[in-house]
């Protein structure tokens, strides 16, 4: 099966997992939005969540829940990041964003309810309780205030600071942002199989890296039929990334890198691990 292949086959898994959560709630517009808001999406850290359980000989049953949950509250931190407050963006995954498609309250309220969803989730199934513990506990902190919050407040502040972030800044900043998660995902295989997460951690640290820094040359060269958001953003914000400071083909070679150092990482994992390998390689070739 292509890399492609897979990767969809996880988004269709993950996405009727969280329908089906989604589906005990209340109808109304909380529930509408939250749904609207979790469909679509590469599902990046969904597959991650499957893959590396596989990698462990976890059951999909049971690391399905904690693949729907990071989606969940990924999809949450898309709902807020996209707020008039911090980026003020109206399209999202193709679509109106849910404050321009409702109201501000309703993405609001809406994030916050997909924040607790993920929470939920990684209580269900059938793993040991202890596993499911763990990954409580390192999903708030991967999510919260020393987490992707953090990162969050850090790209804020960084719009209207005296002085731009320099390269050490802005790695530091995009490691909670949006390698917090990402390294929650990679790492969640070996939680649930009480195993070492060491290798799985260099990898996403790595892997996390060079996403963020595909995201931000798409914001530069993508175009929003593809990528399904508005382009242009960062740089209209006056907001520092690799782009800014080392050009595209720079911040292009430094993604390289990272990724040869992702799947060097991985050679613990001998051939078993091709698949995250492909998975490195997707993320610097991705033009969504
Ligand atoms: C976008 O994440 C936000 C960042 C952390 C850069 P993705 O590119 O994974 O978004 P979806 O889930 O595919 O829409
Ligand atoms: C958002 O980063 C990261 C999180 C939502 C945590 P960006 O602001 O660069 O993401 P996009 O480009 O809007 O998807
Ligand atoms: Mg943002
Ligand atoms: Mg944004
Ligand atoms: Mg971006």
């Amino acid at each position: 099966m292509s890399f492609a292949a897979r990767l969809d086959d996880a988004a269709r898994t993950v996405g009727v997992h969280l329908d089906a959560t989604l589906a005990a709630f209340p109808e109304g517009p909380i529930t509408d939005a939250m749904r609207y808001a979790a469909a679509g999406g590469k599902r990046l850290r969904g597959f991650l969540v499957l893959e590396t359980a596989a990698l462990h000989d976890v059951a999909q049953r049971d690391a399905l829940p904690a693949a729907a949950a990071i989606e969940a509250l990924h999809a949450y931190s898309l709902v807020h990041d996209d707020l008039p407050c911090m980026d003020d963006d109206a399209l999202r995954r193709g679509q109106p964003t849910v404050h321009v498609k409702w109201d501000e309250a309703t993405a609001v309220l809406v994030g916050d309810a997909l924040q607790t969803v993920a929470f939920q989730l990684v209580t269900e199934g059938g793993l040991p309780a202890e596993r499911k513990l763990a990954l409580s506990a390192t999903l708030a902190q991967a999510s919260g205030a020393d987490g992707m919050v953090y990162g969050q407040a850090l790209d804020i502040a960084a719009e209207t600071a005296a002085q731009p972030l320099d390269l050490d800044g802005i790695a530091a900043l995009q490691a909670k942002k949006t390698g917090a998660l990402i390294e929650w995902s990679a790492c969640a295989g070996p939680v649930m199989a009480g195993a070492d997460t060491a290798p799985l951690m260099t990898y996403a640290r790595a892997l996390g890296r060079a996403f963020q820094i595909v995201d931000d040359v798409l914001d530069v060269e993508g175009d929003a039929a593809a990528t399904g958001k508005a382009v242009g953003k960062d740089a209209d914000a006056g907001k520092a990334t690799y782009v800014s400071l080392l050009g595209l083909d720079g911040a292009k070679s430094r993604a390289r890198e990272l990724v040869d150092e992702a799947c060097a990482a991985l050679s613990p994992y001998g051939p078993r691990a091709d698949t995250l390998r492909d998975c490195a390689r997707f993320v610097i070739t991705r033009d969504r």
